[in-house]
């Protein structure tokens, strides 16, 4: 009796080892940091914030994006009705494009970065501190793990990736 409780409360144990191990996987996400943050030479500040949260920039180039390769990176919002200031805005100053990689790094990012309309981010994210509106909200980054692969595959060969 008592070694099969023993043996039960083991299995819960690897059990939450497990779970634990899922949340804690490395992973990668895509980040850009946008023309109203690079026009304000805010690159430095903005990837401080990143490298103090525990995320590595394992690949980063400042691009200059046509109106045509903004329009393909936000396809899925093709249809809302920011969808031409959004792409007219990325395609209109220089962009920093980053992998930043580290445990659970999407959610992490995400946290950083705070919500989407900087009146409604938390104090010390990155659009609390540094964006101007919704539109120029200073960073984008993935939402999940499948739009992080797509979204890295669209700016890094995998060469470019050092982690
Ligand atoms: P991002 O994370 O790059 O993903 C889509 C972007 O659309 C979002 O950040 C915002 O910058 C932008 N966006 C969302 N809502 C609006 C809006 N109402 N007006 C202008 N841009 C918007």
């Amino acid at each position: 009796m008592v070694a099969g409780a023993g043996n039960y409360r083991c299995g819960q144990g690897l059990a939450a080892e497990r779970i634990k191990a899922r949340h804690m996987a490395i992973e990668r996400t895509l980040s850009i940091i946008k023309p109203d943050a690079t026009r304000r030479n805010l690159t430095g500040k903005i990837n401080a914030k990143f490298e103090e949260a525990g995320l590595r920039i394992v690949a980063q180039k400042r691009i200059f994006l046509s109106l045509a390769q903004a329009q393909k990176f936000y396809e899925v919002h093709k249809d809302r009705p920011f969808f031409g200031e959004l792409t007219e805005f990325m395609a209109s100053e220089p962009v920093v494009v980053q992998v930043l990689e580290g445990e659970g790094a999407i959610a992490k990012n995400r946290e950083v970065m705070g919500a989407t309309n900087p009146a409604n981010a938390d104090d010390g994210t990155i659009r609390k501190e540094f964006a101007l509106s919704v539109g120029e909200n200073s960073v984008h980054g993935s939402d999940a793990p499948e739009t992080a692969a797509e979204e890295i595959a669209y700016f890094f060969s995998g060469l470019e990736l050092v982690g």
